[in-house]
């Protein structure tokens, strides 16, 4: 934010509340797929119009205002090109954001202009806009749904190998990734310890498509791909169940309905392992702050702070181990069954 809130009060406050002028012009960019046009040199708007169906003069107008917030660079010749920032919009290149970009403003965006009704009611604007929940909405739409899983790849990816070395995963056997989406972490953990097996347990769309990108990486000999409902039941007898951006999903019930099914499913000495983000007890400028308002929109879900992940464990009858820092805001949250020394 360019103005602190004590030094310039009213630009401040109209900072915040025009916030959602940038996120829909990056939104509009990424759906175009300007970047991916910019990908080899700078190109005219004239082009990136013809190219895009648009009009001339409302997509240099974008442009402009993506210049200034620094996404795109403005050239010689009435020519665009690409910042760092936004070869970060193009779809296939390492640290691409661009499908999460998409599902930011598309769901995620419908359901934040009604952010009121949850405040009011406590309940997910999502269900309140779509009648009917996330999770169901993404199983009907095919399209919106392979979005979402590529979009959480998107900020898995970047943080799977720090999170792969803050474990020591090479005293296991087996590991079970519960809600694992495409598989961006499990595969991640098994190129890392090449003697540990995997297990990749999700809805069934999300499965098929991991199945071709487990494939792909040459894991299927070491990497099964399991379709389930976590409420119902997850796989048995493994020694490690790891559920990442899974638990803030969901409130303290039905969490503890997921983190019931891993403890009753796992072995002697088994770990359960929640990947999330710790919630700090400071009221500084925060992610997760905002990221938990996003949470009670979409899903019903919450960040916690520690003592909530030691409550929630407990309500599971596991007991919280430890909590392993990686240099993302994300932690690896280890509990073990209570009655396990
Ligand atoms: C926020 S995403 C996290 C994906 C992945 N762990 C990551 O961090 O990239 C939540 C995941 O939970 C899965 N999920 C939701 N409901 C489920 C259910 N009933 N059984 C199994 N998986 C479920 C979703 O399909 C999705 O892949």
């Amino acid at each position: 934010m360019r103005y602190e809130a004590e030094g310039f009060p009213p630009l401040a406050l109209l900072e915040m509340a025009t916030g959602y002028w940038v996120s829909q012009a990056v939104y509009v960019a990424a759906k175009l797929g300007i970047a991916d046009l910019l990908g080899k040199e700078p190109r005219s708007c004239q082009e990136l119009a013809r190219d895009t169906g648009t009009d001339p003069d409302s997509l240099y107008r974008l442009m402009r205002a993506l210049v200034s917030l620094g996404v795109f660079t403005a050239e010689e010749g009435d020519r665009f090109g690409l910042t760092p920032a936004g070869q970060c919009l193009q779809s296939h290149t390492i640290g691409s954001m661009r499908a999460m970009i998409l599902t930011l403003g598309e769901e995620h965006y419908q359901a934040w202009a009604h952010l009121l009704h949850s405040v009011s009611t406590g309940k997910p604007a999502f269900d309140h806009v779509y009648q009917t929940t996330l999770f169901q909405y993404l199983a009907k739409n095919a399209a919106a749904g392979r979005t979402f899983d590529q979009a959480m790849a998107n900020v898995t990816v970047p943080a799977s190998f720090a999170i792969a070395r803050a474990y020591p995963f090479s005293s296991s056997s087996t590991v079970v990734d519960v809600g694992g989406g495409q598989g961006a972490l499990l595969r991640a953990i098994l190129t890392a310890n090449p003697e540990l097996n995997g297990i990749l347990f999700d809805v069934p769309p999300v499965i098929e498509e991991a199945k071709k990108l487990i494939n792909t990486d040459g894991l299927a000999g070491r990497c099964a791909t399991i379709a389930g409902d976590m409420f119902k039941w997850v796989p048995r007898g493994a020694d490690v169940y790891i559920l990442k951006n899974v638990i803030h999903d969901w409130d303290d019930d039905r969490s503890a309905k997921i983190l019931g099914k891993c403890q009753r499913a796992m072995a002697r000495n088994g770990k359960v392992l929640v990947v999330e983000s710790v919630m700090a007890p400071y009221d500084g400028l925060s992610f997760e702050k905002l990221l938990d308002l996003n949470m009670l929109v979409i899903s019903g879900g919450r960040e916690r702070s520690e003592v909530e992940y030691r409550a929630l464990f407990d309500k599971a009858s596991l007991r919280l181990t430890k909590i392993l820092p990686t240099p993302f805001p994300l932690s690896v949250i280890e509990g073990v069954r209570k009655e396990c020394s």
